[in-house]
């Protein structure tokens, strides 16, 4: 059936083109309060005002752009406050049950939850003889969590106004509350020369894929996927459930909706430093210092400046990794690239979870059903004094996940699962040089060690043991953000 064209006013603000404006963001997990189920929706519709849409991020970023040029002309050192903020809900499968809104969405991992899956992402716990598994994560998502309200801003008390009038609205002070807070998460941009960078210190949020007909110009290596990919109901969008014969339709109210993925992951960042320290790559012409930052880059795929290792093999170069213009614009596909690590290990976290070129010989359609956009923020303090020098981590700190996809199953979860999990992907490599384990977040809970192979690039086919986990997932659940529409017409009564 034909869909109407892409109305980016109708998409959720945190999908496309970017994602909601943030420099703190809260993720406000929430539990409908049984008895008022009913006046939850009803309160919904007066909820949907507050909710940023693509277009209006988009206007925002003109906005943004323009005072960022006319501060550079008029040489303000301390630029006048552009207040920006952003409102985003979703819900998980029991919220949606909850509201009665029971057609089959078709996808199954939404429809198991996130803790259902739990032993399959690899996450560590404990398997009693009478029970499920049981991940080591915290209670609260272990709990019935209905849904999420994101809220981003330019500063705490954007963030706090907007919250105010959300708490509001759903009567959350009242004596008789329409929602639970079940926790609230908060993530912060670190700051100066961190900014953007995540908590190992990395440069994050390089490459996304571009979205046909959304983003018009793509960065030179940029994939376009098409819309389907990460909205439902539109061309490429193929549901987990059904057959290929007999495929499971999605519901109207689907359209335009995407899957977010949400993990709560800490970062073991000083013990991550030590390893570094302890085991530098030894090049002729690099100090020990140098060769530790190269290992940190091989184990990444970027330098932590961005700069990509397949393009800058053995010195970062900083002036590349902020260059949007080439900074995307490799492939795996330098003569050498295909059959040896000698620019980048084949299991670097970059190349496990977007393998560009490796997927090249299955075709033009083996990868893009697995890209996924990501829209997380860090959270926790930075690295303290105690902590530095003690190589152990006593703060909790790490990264807020997000992602979004049309399909869960191929998208987080596969690539989670059958890709920084699974040693022996990217496939056909030489046969003494198995890639191991994504070193950042490749995981298991049976009794395997964690290795990888060419972190040396003058010794390629060595294994290089890693720490049982360096990203430890402590919850996580699966949405699904709806479009503007949907949430009037569907979900608020
Ligand atoms: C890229 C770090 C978790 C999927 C990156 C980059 C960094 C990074 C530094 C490079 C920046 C960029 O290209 O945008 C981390 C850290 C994580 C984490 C520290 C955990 C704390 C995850 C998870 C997934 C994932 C859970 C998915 C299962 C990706 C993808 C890319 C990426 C798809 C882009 C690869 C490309 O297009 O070349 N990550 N990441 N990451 N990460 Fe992660």
């Amino acid at each position: 059936p034909c869909s109407p064209p892409l109305d980016l006013g109708k998409v959720q603000g945190d999908i496309l083109a970017g994602g909601l404006p943030k420099k703190t963001e809260t993720c406000y997990f929430f539990r409908i309060n049984d008895a008022y189920v009913h006046e939850f929706r009803t309160q919904l519709g007066k909820l949907v005002p507050l909710i940023t849409s693509t277009a209006e991020v988009i206007n925002d970023q003109r906005k943004q752009l323009a005072q960022n040029k006319k501060d550079a002309a008029e040489k303000k050192i301390t630029p006048p406050h552009l207040k920006l903020s952003g409102v985003n809900i979703s819900f998980s499968t029991k919220g949606l049950k909850k509201m009665g809104i029971t057609d089959e969405i078709g996808d199954a991992a939404f429809d198991a939850g996130m803790l259902a899956g739990a032993k399959e992402l690899g996450d560590i716990g404990t398997s009693p003889s009478n029970g499920p598994f049981d991940p080591d994560w915290i209670p609260a998502f272990k709990q019935e969590i209905d849904g999420l309200i994101l809220i981003t801003g330019d500063s705490y008390a954007t963030v706090a106004e907007k919250l105010a009038e959300i708490e509001k609205i759903l009567l959350v002070q009242a004596r008789n509350p329409i929602i639970h807070e079940v926790i609230r998460l908060v993530g912060d941009v670190r700051s100066g020369k961190e900014k953007g960078h995540e908590h190992f210190g990395f440069q994050d949020g390089i490459s996304n894929p571009a979205v046909t007909d959304v983003d018009a110009n793509p960065n030179p290596g940029q994939q376009v996927v098409p819309q389907g990919i990460i909205l439902l109901g539109r061309p490429g969008d193929a549901p987990t459930l059904g057959t290929p014969a007999a495929p499971v339709t999605r519901p109207h109210w689907a359209l335009d909706g995407s899957f977010l993925s949400f993990r709560y992951l800490f970062q073991l960042v000083p013990e991550f430093n030590a390893f570094l320290k302890n085991n530098p790559i030894p090049i002729t012409g690099l100090t020990r210092e140098q060769g530790s930052e190269l290992l940190g880059a091989r184990l990444v795929g970027r330098w932590k400046s961005g700069a990509p290792v397949d393009l800058a093999p053995l010195h970062d170069d900083p002036v590349l990794g902020q260059d949007p213009l080439r900074n995307n614009n490799f492939h795996y596909t330098f003569p050498d690239d295909q059959q040896t690590q000698t620019r980048c290990p084949f299991a670097a976290h970059l190349r496990k979870t977007n393998p560009r070129g490796d997927l090249d010989q299955f075709g033009p359609n083996a990868l893009p059903p697995h890209r996924i956009i990501r829209s997380g923020i860090a959270f926790g303090p930075e690295v303290s004094a105690v902590e530095a020098a003690s190589e152990k981590t006593h703060l909790p700190r790490g990264l807020l996940f997000i992602a979004y996809q049309s399909n869960i199953e191929q998208g987080f979860q596969f690539i989670q699962q059958s890709w920084s999990n699974t040693p022996k992907f990217p496939p056909r490599k030489p046969a003494n040089e198995i890639p191991g384990f994504d070193p950042i977040i490749g995981q298991t809970n049976d009794d395997g060690v964690r290795t990888l192979s060419g972190t040396d690039p003058n010794s390629q086919t060595a294994n290089l043991k890693l720490p049982k986990q360096w990203v430890v997932p402590k919850g996580g659940e699966y949405f699904f953000s709806p479009s503007i529409p949907a949430l009037k017409e569907r979900f608020a009564l």
